[in-house]
Protein backbone atom coordinates (compact mmCIF):
# COMPACT_ATOMS: atom_id res chain seq x y z
CA UNK A 1 0.00 0.00 0.00
CA UNK A 2 2.78 2.17 1.30
CA UNK A 3 4.40 1.22 -1.88
CA UNK A 4 1.91 1.82 -4.37
CA UNK A 5 1.01 5.21 -3.12
CA UNK A 6 4.97 6.07 -3.54
CA UNK A 7 5.04 5.07 -6.74
CA UNK A 8 1.79 7.04 -7.70
CA UNK A 9 3.44 10.28 -6.29
CA UNK A 10 6.41 9.48 -8.59
CA UNK A 11 4.55 9.11 -11.26
CA UNK A 12 2.66 12.35 -10.89
CA UNK A 13 5.76 14.34 -10.16
CA UNK A 14 7.57 12.48 -13.39
CA UNK A 15 4.53 13.65 -15.29
CA UNK A 16 4.83 17.14 -14.28
CA UNK A 17 1.06 16.65 -13.18
CA UNK A 18 1.52 17.58 -9.21
CA UNK A 19 2.92 20.69 -10.59
CA UNK A 20 -0.50 21.33 -12.18
CA UNK A 21 -2.61 20.07 -9.29
CA UNK A 22 0.07 22.71 -7.34
CA UNK A 23 0.11 25.86 -8.87
CA UNK A 24 -4.15 25.25 -10.50
CA UNK A 25 -6.12 25.26 -7.60
CA UNK A 26 -8.87 27.35 -9.24
CA UNK A 27 -11.84 27.08 -11.65
CA UNK A 28 -10.92 28.92 -14.30
CA UNK A 29 -15.00 29.53 -14.33
CA UNK A 30 -14.66 31.39 -11.15
CA UNK A 31 -15.22 34.63 -13.11
CA UNK A 32 -17.66 33.69 -15.57
CA UNK A 33 -20.39 35.93 -14.03
CA UNK A 34 -17.99 38.97 -13.93
CA UNK A 35 -16.67 38.60 -17.64
CA UNK A 36 -20.41 38.25 -18.69
CA UNK A 37 -21.41 41.28 -17.30
CA UNK A 38 -18.89 43.02 -18.62
CA UNK A 39 -18.95 41.36 -22.05
CA UNK A 40 -22.80 42.54 -22.38
CA UNK A 41 -21.41 45.71 -21.42
CA UNK A 42 -18.95 45.94 -24.09
CA UNK A 43 -21.25 44.32 -26.86
CA UNK A 44 -22.62 47.95 -27.50
CA UNK A 45 -19.12 50.12 -27.16
CA UNK A 46 -18.26 49.93 -30.76
CA UNK A 47 -15.44 48.26 -30.10
CA UNK A 48 -14.97 46.26 -33.23
CA UNK A 49 -14.62 49.62 -35.04
CA UNK A 50 -12.68 52.02 -33.00
CA UNK A 51 -10.62 51.34 -29.35
CA UNK A 52 -13.51 51.80 -26.77
CA UNK A 53 -11.10 53.41 -24.24
CA UNK A 54 -12.02 55.91 -22.19
CA UNK A 55 -15.42 54.99 -22.48
CA UNK A 56 -15.40 51.41 -21.14
CA UNK A 57 -12.75 52.38 -18.20
CA UNK A 58 -16.12 52.04 -15.65
CA UNK A 59 -17.03 49.01 -17.18
CA UNK A 60 -13.20 47.99 -16.72
CA UNK A 61 -12.89 48.71 -13.32
CA UNK A 62 -15.73 47.34 -12.26
CA UNK A 63 -14.14 44.16 -14.04
CA UNK A 64 -11.55 44.85 -12.25
CA UNK A 65 -12.82 45.05 -8.60
CA UNK A 66 -15.01 42.15 -9.58
CA UNK A 67 -11.87 39.90 -10.49
CA UNK A 68 -10.05 40.81 -7.84
CA UNK A 69 -12.91 40.23 -5.06
CA UNK A 70 -13.51 36.91 -6.48
CA UNK A 71 -9.34 36.21 -6.36
CA UNK A 72 -9.60 36.95 -2.82
CA UNK A 73 -12.26 35.08 -1.95
CA UNK A 74 -10.91 32.62 -3.30
CA UNK A 75 -7.26 31.39 -2.79
CA UNK A 76 -7.22 31.95 -6.67
CA UNK A 77 -4.11 34.04 -7.16
CA UNK A 78 -0.41 34.88 -7.92
CA UNK A 79 1.30 33.13 -10.70
CA UNK A 80 -0.61 30.81 -12.49
CA UNK A 81 -3.81 32.38 -11.97
CA UNK A 82 -6.70 32.46 -14.80
CA UNK A 83 -6.93 36.06 -13.75
CA UNK A 84 -4.20 36.75 -16.06
CA UNK A 85 -5.16 35.05 -18.85
CA UNK A 86 -9.01 36.72 -18.26
CA UNK A 87 -7.17 40.05 -18.63
CA UNK A 88 -5.30 38.95 -21.62
CA UNK A 89 -8.15 37.64 -23.40
CA UNK A 90 -9.91 40.78 -22.74
CA UNK A 91 -7.51 43.25 -24.28
CA UNK A 92 -7.18 40.93 -26.94
CA UNK A 93 -10.85 41.00 -27.70
CA UNK A 94 -11.87 44.71 -26.69
CA UNK A 95 -8.74 46.77 -26.60
CA UNK A 96 -6.84 45.45 -29.53
CA UNK A 97 -7.89 48.95 -31.34
CA UNK A 98 -6.24 50.52 -28.59
CA UNK A 99 -2.42 50.31 -29.62
CA UNK A 100 -1.22 53.58 -30.53
CA UNK A 101 1.90 53.26 -29.80
CA UNK A 102 3.41 52.00 -33.44
CA UNK A 103 6.51 51.95 -34.65
CA UNK A 104 6.83 55.20 -36.58
CA UNK A 105 7.40 55.67 -40.74
CA UNK A 106 10.82 54.69 -41.83
CA UNK A 107 11.03 58.19 -43.35
CA UNK A 108 11.01 58.87 -39.25
CA UNK A 109 12.97 56.63 -38.61
CA UNK A 110 15.56 57.22 -41.27
CA UNK A 111 15.64 61.00 -40.26
CA UNK A 112 16.40 60.52 -36.69
CA UNK A 113 19.01 57.72 -37.11
CA UNK A 114 20.74 59.43 -39.94
CA UNK A 115 22.85 62.21 -38.31
CA UNK A 116 24.55 59.74 -35.76
CA UNK A 117 25.34 57.44 -38.68
CA UNK A 118 26.83 60.52 -40.52
CA UNK A 119 28.47 61.98 -37.45
CA UNK A 120 29.80 58.92 -36.82
CA UNK A 121 30.97 58.34 -40.59
CA UNK A 122 32.90 61.66 -40.89
CA UNK A 123 34.15 61.77 -37.22
CA UNK A 124 37.56 60.45 -38.12
CA UNK A 125 37.70 62.35 -41.17
CA UNK A 126 37.18 65.58 -39.67
CA UNK A 127 39.93 64.56 -36.54
CA UNK A 128 41.67 63.63 -39.40
CA UNK A 129 42.26 66.69 -41.17
CA UNK A 130 42.34 68.90 -37.70
CA UNK A 131 45.20 66.51 -37.21
CA UNK A 132 46.95 66.65 -39.85
CA UNK A 133 46.57 70.25 -39.83
CA UNK A 134 47.72 71.08 -36.96
CA UNK A 135 50.75 68.67 -37.39
CA UNK A 136 51.66 70.72 -40.58
CA UNK A 137 51.58 74.51 -38.27
CA UNK A 138 53.76 72.42 -35.67
CA UNK A 139 56.31 71.07 -38.16
CA UNK A 140 56.74 74.16 -40.24
CA UNK A 141 57.24 77.09 -37.70
CA UNK A 142 59.48 78.99 -40.30
CA UNK A 143 56.14 79.72 -42.75
C1 LIG B 1 -16.12 37.24 -22.30
O1 LIG B 1 -15.22 37.68 -23.29
C2 LIG B 1 -13.89 37.19 -23.13
C3 LIG B 1 -13.03 37.85 -24.16
O2 LIG B 1 -13.39 37.51 -25.45
C4 LIG B 1 -13.91 35.67 -23.26
O3 LIG B 1 -12.60 35.17 -23.10
C5 LIG B 1 -14.83 35.09 -22.21
O4 LIG B 1 -14.91 33.70 -22.38
C6 LIG B 1 -16.20 35.71 -22.25
N1 LIG B 1 -16.88 35.22 -21.08
C7 LIG B 1 -18.21 35.10 -20.95
C8 LIG B 1 -18.69 34.51 -19.70
O5 LIG B 1 -18.98 35.48 -21.81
Amino acid sequence: MVLSVYLLALTFIWTGMASKFVVSPCDPHLFDDCLSDFNRSMESSGYRESCPWPTAKRNYDLLKTCVDDWATATICRGHGSPKDDIFLAVHKTYFKRCEKFQDPPPTTLAALIAPGVVVTLFMPIVFAHLATRNAYRLDSPGL
